[in-house]
């Protein structure tokens, strides 16, 4: 990708920023921010790390929408997060209104783009941005499983003691506490998380998914988690950046997979350098479905409440 531009130079957007251009995923790297100097200040001081860390990314920041012409890939990172003791759905109408905001703007300078959602309740938003927009669903997409996926995959590693990077787990739903960890898709070198651990010990891992960015937040207080999100959102950036066709779990408008249809939310895709081009639909069981189905029930709840 030439250019990318991430809106919103708070904490999931500096830290998405300092990955990206590190890892040279594009070219010029934009930050844009309603508040002036942030963006600007953020970004030359990731700029000024280039020679420590080896990388060419030209990063800069503005707080003129009409800078992120241009863009091959807009991420939404601006927004309120939330408190300790909310729900992501506690965010969503003082989100919306700043989210509609930026996709007119989108609309208006980037109008060849993608669009990856960050801001939270993710699901409803990216629903919110694929109405707004008009695009095709290949280009209007959000980012949680990935990182509930690396959250689950994460305590794995922590219980059993193996490496990480044998383990490989799978979240669908809706990000929120309803969300499905799939412990039947889950695998330390392709052997079924079953073999390592007990069903009760499987069951409080999955619980600790759900939980995982409200313990954060509960700890931390003031902020909720930026790290690893940054690091789930660059690893779509990496899949669409080098067309590598990954199969990561994605928020995505489903039109009757899963038994769903004007609805947004986590499911298996592929990703490459047209976005998000296929959903892969699993066979669940019965149980499975029952929890897709409640999860799904939630996010629709607040697509009902959309103005
Ligand atoms: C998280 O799960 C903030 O939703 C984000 O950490």
């Amino acid at each position: 990708m030439h250019k990318i531009t991430i809106v919103g130079a708070g904490r999931v957007g500096e830290s998405t920023a300092q990955i990206v251009a590190k890892e040279e995923l594009c070219r010029e790297l934009l930050l844009l921010d309603v508040e002036p100097g942030v963006p600007q200040g953020v970004a030359l001081d990731i700029q000024q790390s280039a020679s420590l860390l080896r990388f060419d990314t030209r990063v800069r920041g503005d707080t003129d929408p009409a800078s992120m012409r241009g863009s091959d890939l807009v991420i939404i990172t601006a927004g309120f997060p939330r408190k300790p003791g909310m729900s992501r759905s506690d965010v969503l109408n003082v989100n919306l209104e700043i989210i509609d905001g930026i996709v007119d703007n989108v609309l208006r300078y980037a109008e060849d783009a993608m669009i990856m959602m960050v801001t939270n309740p993710v699901d409803v938003l990216t629903w919110r941005v694929y109405r707004r927009t008009g695009w095709p669903r290949r280009r209007v997409f959000g980012q949680s499983g990935a990182l509930d996926t690396a959250r689950m995959t994460a305590f794995i590693a922590m219980e059993t003691g193996y490496s990480v990077k044998d383990i490989s787990s799978l979240v669908l739903g809706g990000h929120g506490d309803a969300m499905v960890p799939l412990p039947r898709f889950t695998d330390i070198s392709g052997i079924n998380i079953e073999h390592f651990l007990g069903r009760k010990k499987i069951e409080e891992i999955a619980a600790r998914t759900r939980q995982g960015g409200g313990e954060i937040l509960a700890l931390k207080q003031h902020s909720s988690a930026y790290d690893s999100p940054a690091a789930a959102i660059a690893a779509m950036v990496d899949a669409i950046g080098h067309d590598r066709r990954r199969i990561l779990p994605c928020v995505a408008i489903l039109d009757g997979e899963y038994d769903q249809r004007d609805i947004a939310m986590g499911v298996p895709a592929v990703l490459d350098e047209n976005g998000l081009v296929e959903i892969v639909e699993l066979k669940l069981d019965a149980g499975e479905r029952d929890m897709f189905e409640q999860s799904a029930n939630m996010v629709r709840r607040d697509i009902d409440n959309l103005t």
